[in-house]
């Protein structure tokens, strides 16, 4: 159900581990906010506008710092997604031979590979991203899509993200994972003009798991940005929405590679 998914992710972004679901409820645990009552309204006012016109009943309740880890840890785990491993920090997974293991622990920013979205992402980045790659990765949250393609050899990653908090985890999510040398993080808003200063004609790979009604209005930029033969990754668009997104992405001059479906939610591969 959409609004559901809107909820569960806003949660997540919100800091939110995984969250439950069960009939109508979604349970979800945070660390605790300095200020819990202040909190508690700006998260109600971001999940209602999620919501849409559903109206929301929010139930806070603060449990002690042992009980609340406990829970948190339990709802997460080592993750295998495509060539990664996607771990918290607390869990000590075995890869295989030619894995990629990518550590992060949740906090405000979105992407644990809790969801849907991101491993789709994931997946489409281990097909797209070649030794050498100049990576875009628009909306970076956590920066698990840079570090991702990093680890599959990018030889430089500009990671944008307009969320400041977002930015401060991101930041250490490179150096935990040994590759802040190859991704420069910048605090930006991705539009046109973004884009043409970013290097025109020069990634090779854009990803962006970011709304549809973010991504529509910039595909033609995401193409001029691109190389010729440059790779987009698109995702964060539900199922429905996927034959209009494609029907813009071919009058943008996209050609279909690859689609990734998980759940109700779509992603795509296109070449320039
Ligand atoms: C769904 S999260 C994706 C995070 C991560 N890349 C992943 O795949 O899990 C989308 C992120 O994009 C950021 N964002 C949305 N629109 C943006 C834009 N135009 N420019 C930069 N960041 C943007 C949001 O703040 C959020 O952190």
């Amino acid at each position: 159900m959409p609004a559901h998914d809107d909820v569960a992710a806003g949660l997540v972004t919100l800091g939110g581990s995984a969250v439950q679901v069960v009939g109508e409820t979604l349970t979800s645990y945070f660390p605790p906010p300095d200020d819990a009552a202040r909190f508690g309204r700006e998260a109600f006012v971001r999940l209602q506008a999620l919501a849409g016109g559903t109206p929301l009943h929010v139930d806070w309740r603060w449990e002690q710092d042992q009980d609340w880890s406990i829970e948190w840890r339990r709802g997460l785990r080592p993750r295998r997604v495509g060539p990664f491993v996607v771990t918290p920090s607390w869990c000590k997974p075995e890869p295989l031979p030619g894995d990629h293991v990518i550590t992060l622990d949740p906090e405000m920013a979105f992407g644990t590979g809790e969801h849907a979205t991101t491993r789709g992402a994931l997946r489409l980045l281990a097909e797209a991203v070649a030794p050498g790659d100049h990576v875009l990765d628009v909306g970076s949250g956590s920066g698990i899509l840079a570090i991702a393609a990093a680890m599959l050899g990018a030889g430089h990653v500009l990671a944008a993200e307009a969320d400041g908090d977002a930015l401060e985890n991101a930041g250490d999510n490179l150096r935990r994972n040994g590759v802040a040398g190859r991704v420069e993080l910048v605090h930006a808003l991705v539009d046109p003009d973004f884009l043409r200063r970013a290097g025109d004609g020069t990634f090779q790979v854009i990803v962006a798991n970011v709304l549809s009604g973010v991504l529509r209005p910039l595909l033609t930029s995401f193409h001029s940005a691109l190389a010729p033969g440059g790779r987009l990754i698109l995702g964060g668009i539900l199922q429905d929405e996927s034959g209009s997104m494609l029907d813009a992405a071919s009058a943008a001059r996209f050609a279909l590679c690859t689609e990734d479906v998980e759940d109700e939610w779509w992603g795509a591969l296109l070449t320039r």
